[in-house]
């Protein structure tokens, strides 16, 4: 079977536009393909973080993994740290890979600009870590988001690049991207995300996700109760997209441009399908968090049958570099 990889950081919180954007599809591939999905708690750590709070992230976004129906009987959930066959061959992508492809990546710009005080070495060599998360597998296809489709293509170059100069060893990897809707913050204005703190987290009090809903922005232009709307600037109707059944669409659309449906109860119809599909995965994370050894077992498998592979494949690297054997 054709392998995937895909990893996500550890915040612990995860929210709707995970769930959206990754998660669900992450699910949807577990038939077709052999899946290693992955906690990646080194990437993390190129950011200031507390370092008393790392383990119980991990654990939780591990929870969140297996609730959402990542099955450890039909993929592997591992924490990149468990193998550290990942970062080893980190170390050997580093000194293929040019520092000028690095320094043009997007992310790394983006997180320059927003960690000025801490530009250190791993956030730069964040995307190679990542090219050796998917190539130590020797994975052929990525589940990813638009924005780390530059990260992908460079884990194509990197493994281009050691092809060329040692050998046969790893496939190019192909993103698979999700064609989910990108849903934005509450805010409507930035992509949902943990740290710009406009999210709604999947496992938040429900009293609390509908809070945020209630308030979230709808197309500013319209004002009044009265006046009509755009569907196709409301991120309230992006979220029918991801959430609603398809017939439901054009009603909520000829209801908002016509105002005869106000923005409160659009959020109630969107409110009550969102729990819909996300009440069963909140009911198994609660189980699971009071199953601690249940978790961890599942993270010991996953990380021995990723370990397993992946130190065949270090094997052939050690090889191909000529390396003395142990
Ligand atoms: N960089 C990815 C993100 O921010 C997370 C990630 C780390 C990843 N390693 C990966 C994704 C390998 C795909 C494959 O979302």
């Amino acid at each position: 079977m054709k392998r995937v990889f895909s990893g996500i950081q550890p915040t612990g919180d995860i929210h709707i536009g995970n769930y959206v954007g990754a998660l669900r599809q992450w699910v949807s591939l577990l038939d077709e393909y052999d899946c290693i999905y992955s906690v990646v708690d080194y990437h993390a750590v190129t950011v200031e973080y507390e370092t008393s709070e790392m383990g119980q992230r991990s654990l939780d976004t591990a929870i969140i993994l297996l609730a959402c129906g990542l099955n450890p009987e039909k993929c592997h959930v591992m924490v990149q740290s468990h193998v550290p066959e990942h970062t080893e061959l980190a170390w050997v992508f580093n000194c293929v890979t040019p520092v000028g492809e690095v320094e043009r990546m997007t992310q790394f710009k983006d997180k320059s600009k927003q960690h000025r005080s801490n530009i250190n070495m791993g956030l730069m060599d964040y995307p190679v870590l990542q090219a050796a998360d998917i190539l130590v597998y020797r994975a052929g296809f990525v589940p990813v988001g638009e924005d780390q489709v530059q990260h992908v293509e460079l884990s194509r170059e990197i493994a281009r690049k050691f092809n060329g100069r040692f050998g046969q060893i790893f496939p190019e990897p192909e993103a698979i991207l999700s064609c989910a809707p990108k849903i934005l913050g509450t805010e409507g204005r930035s992509k949902m995300s943990k740290t710009l703190g406009n999210y709604i987290g999947i496992l938040e009090e429900e009293s609390e996700m509908w809070d945020k809903l209630r308030t979230a922005v709808t197309d500013v232009n319209r004002v009044r109760r009265s006046d009509p709307g755009d569907p196709e600037v409301c991120n309230i109707f992006t979220m029918h997209r991801a959430f609603s059944p398809e017939e439901a669409h054009s009603e909520l659309d000829k209801g908002c441009r016509t105002a005869s449906i106000g923005c409160i109860d659009c959020k109630r119809i969107l409110f009550k399908q969102m729990m819909a599909e996300l009440t069963p995965i909140r009911e198994k994370a609660l189980l699971l968090k009071n199953d601690r050894a249940y978790v961890m077992d599942a993270l010991k498998q996953g990380a021995k049958a990723c370990r397993a592979m992946a130190a065949e494949t270090m094997e052939e690297v050690r090889t191909a570099l000529g390396l003395l054997k142990a």
